[in-house]
């Protein structure tokens, strides 16, 4: 995913560039020095900033401006054009800015600006405690900090890796042409240097909401003033005879991706079970890797439920394309030592079996604790629960969605991101209901496909392009309402879709 590895291109902009190339409303990419810039007239004002996104690179000129924001083209991000923060993830780290100049009918960029230090807010005595590592707590602990909350922060998770970029383990990290450094959110040193105690391998056993305690799997106690719930989701486990085998995997955590590839170095032949969007990227990843890859599921077409049936069919023959053999209506009874049994009665040998059947909300401590529950931890527009100063987010929470007018949970990177970025503020003080266009993405090979709201279910499908060709805006429509939108590479009506969808419902 990362570019822009050329050097710098278009015009040198400390030489200034005409006025008449820069409507309102225009975006253009140059440089200073070696640092790409781009320069925006937007309601008047003129601001430079850096051209790429500071998630995975995207081009920002190929985004769209809104209200007082650019928005990244590939993931949707928000940048503040003012002060190039990451007003919205999955970017977390802003953008530079520099002085703008017009004079004499050009615009000139001068000098990169000081980035401002926050104001300190909320009380030094305060505890927030996060129980997660992953999207949600993750981000929250960096909003905390970022907006200079001058308490305690306490992040408790039972992984034994720190925050991870978790969608990168299906993906290059996989396939093997990301390196290790591109997996952790932040280096090590950050969490010590931001205050914010980060204590791994550890399992938050139970929680007491009335006197705000936790009590932790070795039986210690930790108390708290505010709570984020963040604990995520687990893969789904088959009941089915030899699946505790070692040769066989879910795919999570670090652990279990580092264990997939240790394992995939000497295989030639995988089984996937599960055609999901982690089954399907696992296998894109070992076809990278030159493994043979099966892929057995039990519908007709892979992600048709959520996809429909012309972007099924489409993946399908993408993934074909790239030698991955399907047995589709098909399911794996057993796994007989490196034999994989069909219900049809075939078999398949595989020296690595990776599971990708779903997962399930981590809800028991919620559920134990007496919070409302929803199939997910109910949570307010502002993120709380049923308990005051107990805040939920990420694959757990079940939300008034905005967009649609229902309450959903939904298990996407961004939203568990933007979700715990809300319960920060919120935390804080700061009211911040979470209104954002639920948003995903998914890789396969070299495609993209972004999807934009919640659709469970549609009465029409509208389609613009041509999925085959890799090139489409997929519209699900429920009583001619657009309830979601997909696409492959026309990530201006991504944008521009999420955008009209937030629009609609802060009318409604
Ligand atoms: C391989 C993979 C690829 C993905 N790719 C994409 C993608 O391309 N696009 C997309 O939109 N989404 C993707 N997702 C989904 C996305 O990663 C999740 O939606 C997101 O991570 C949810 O964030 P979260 O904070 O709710 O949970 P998580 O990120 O799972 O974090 C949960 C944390 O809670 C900890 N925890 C749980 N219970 C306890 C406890 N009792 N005590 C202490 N700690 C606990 C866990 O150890 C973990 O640190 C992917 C997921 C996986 C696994
Ligand atoms: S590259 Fe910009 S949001 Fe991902």
């Amino acid at each position: 995913m990362a570019g822009g590895d050329k050097g710098p291109t278009g015009p040198d902009l400390s030489k200034g560039v005409p006025t008449g190339d820069l409507p309102d409303g225009a975006m253009l990419a140059g440089h200073i020095g070696d640092d790409e810039v781009l320069l925006v007239r937007k309601s008047g004002t003129l601001y430079a900033l850096s051209a790429h996104c500071t998630h995975y690179h995207g081009p920002l000129a190929d985004g769209l401006l809104v209200g007082a924001t650019v928005r990244c083209p590939w993931h949707h991000a928000h940048f503040s054009l003012e002060t190039g923060e990451a007003i919205a993830a999955p970017a977390l780290s802003p953008l530079s800015c520099w002085h703008v100049e017009e004079r004499d009918g050009k615009v000139f960029v001068k000098s990169k600006k000081v980035a401002a230090t926050p104001k300190t807010a909320g009380s030094a005595n305060e505890h927030i405690v996060i129980v997660g590592g992953g999207a949600a707590g993750f981000a929250a602990a960096e909003m905390l900090r970022r907006r200079g909350f001058a308490g305690r922060i306490t992040m408790l998770s039972n992984d034994e890796a720190a925050p991870v970029d978790r969608p990168n383990l299906s993906k290059d990290y996989l396939a093997g042409s990301a390196p290790e450094d591109w997996v952790p959110l932040r280096g090590d040193d950050w969490y010590a240097e931001n205050k914010i105690d980060l204590k791994l391998k550890t399992d938050v056993a139970s929680l007491d909401a009335k006197s705000k305690e936790l009590t932790l799997g070795d039986r210690s106690k930790i108390k708290f003033d505010k709570l984020l719930l963040a604990t995520g989701a687990e893969p789904v486990r088959l009941d089915i005879p030899g699946v505790n085998q070692p040769h066989v995997h879910t795919l999570r955590s670090l652990a279990d991706c580092r264990a997939i590839i240790e394992q995939a170095k000497a295989a030639k032949r995988v089984v996937v079970i599960g055609a999901s969007f982690i089954g399907l990227e696992t296998a894109a990843a070992l076809r990278a890797r030159d493994i043979e890859v099966h892929v057995v599921a039990p519908e007709k077409r892979p992600l048709e439920r959520v996809f429909g049936p012309q972007l099924g069919d489409f993946i399908r023959a993408l993934h074909e394309e790239h030698g991955v053999n399907f047995h589709l209506e098909n399911s794996i009874t057993a796994i007989e030592g490196k034999r994989a049994v069909l219900k049809n009665g075939g078999t398949i040998d595989a020296d690595v079996v990776v599971i990708g059947v779903g997962v399930r909300p981590r809800i028991a401590l919620a559920e134990k604790a007496g919070l409302a529950i929803d199939k997910g931890v109910s949570v307010n527009e502002h993120m709380e629960t049923s308990a005051s100063g107990i805040y939920a987010a990420g694959d757990i929470a079940r939300w008034p969605d905005a967009i649609s007018g229902e309450r959903i949970r939904v298990e996407h990177w961004v939203v568990a991101e933007r979700q715990g970025q809300a319960a920060a503020l919120n935390m804080m003080g700061v009211p911040t209901p979470f209104r954002s266009a639920p948003f995903f993405w998914s890789q396969h090979y070299d495609v993209p496909i972004n999807y934009v709201g919640h659709a469970e279910k549609w009465d029409s499908i509208d389609i613009e392009g041509d999925v085959m060709k890799r090139d489409c805006v997929v519209r699900y429509k429920r009583g001619g309402r657009i309830l979601a939108v997909a696409s492959i590479y026309r990530d201006k009506e991504s944008l521009e879709a999420g955008v009209a969808m937030e629009r609609a419902a802060a009318k409604a």
